[in-house]
């Protein structure tokens, strides 16, 4: 099982595997396989069917990282820290410190760069381990007026730069970039010494992390350009359905194999 000094020790070496969970079931399925499970906040749309991830709550979040510890108990767990959960530095350090009093999650990610760097070292300094999130950030969708790629300009570049460096600085130690052109994540990645984890931000960071509705292809309405389907899940179940329906409807279920007969 990954720990902080070894997730942080892996940057360079082989690309770390991250992918999301939220329920125990699943979490299961992927416990001992991937390097860390992230139970996002993404949750609010791919389990809770809403528009963003805005209206999630601390009580869902710990809600599903219960149900995710329960399943997973030998991979590194990280749970986001819901909008509004962490705007001042009071806050975050109560909210946080919750999350490792009622989960056993093993550390927080939180979005944001230099802003949000005095609450993360806030965290750090009182013994939460912190994976930061920079670029495209879904807590700001609202205030941003939708998601935005970043780093398509030098001047952009130059901002994720000093984000990343102050989120490193503020003692995170990870980074995940999100949805960012390829050439900038790789820069942002060799600017500091933490490990950063890409999704939609090419092949040059450190580890890669996938929404896993997204990568096993439950999730139809809409494909990202950076979600690869490594399972068509939704027409699987799709088709197990219809045969089940067709087998009750016509009495070939259950058969004499599925039947107590004494
Ligand atoms: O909420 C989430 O699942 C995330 C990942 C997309 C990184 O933040």
């Amino acid at each position: 099982m990954k720990t902080i000094t070894s997730i942080k020790k892996s940057k360079g070496l082989t690309p770390l595997t991250v992918i999301t969970a939220y329920d125990a079931l699943f979490a299961s399925l992927f416990d001992a396989k991937v390097d860390i499970i992230l139970v996002g906040d993404s949750l609010n749309m791919s389990f809770g069917a809403k528009a963003d991830t805005l209206s999630a709550t601390m009580d869902i979040m710990i809600y599903h990282t219960q149900a995710v510890c329960a399943g997973a108990k030998e991979t590194f767990i990280v749970m986001d820290m819901p909008f509004g959960s962490y705007t001042n530095e009071t806050l975050a350090l109560q909210n946080a410190s919750r999350v490792y009093a009622q989960t056993g999650a093993h550390a927080v990610k939180i979005e944001g760069g230099i802003s949000r760097a005095p609450i993360i070292r806030a965290l750090t300094q009182n013994s939460i381990a912190v994976m930061g999130h920079i670029g495209l950030m879904p807590q700001f969708v609202r205030s941003e007026g939708g998601y935005k790629i970043r780093g398509r300009t030098e001047e952009e570049i130059q901002t994720l730069i000093k984000d990343a460096q102050a989120v490193e600085a503020a003692g995170a130690f990870s980074l995940v970039i999100e949805g960012v052109v390829e050439e900038a994540a790789k820069r942002i990645s060799e600017a500091i010494s933490i490990p950063t984890i890409g999704i939609g931000a090419g092949k040059y960071t450190d580890g890669q992390v996938l929404v896993w509705s997204d990568m096993l292809g439950f999730f139809k309405p809409f494909q990202p350009k950076f979600a690869k389907r490594y399972l068509d899940g939704a027409t699987l179940v799709d088709e197990a359905l219809d045969t089940y329906i067709k087998e009750v409807q016509t009495r070939s279920f259950p058969s004499l194999e599925y039947t107590y007969t004494k």
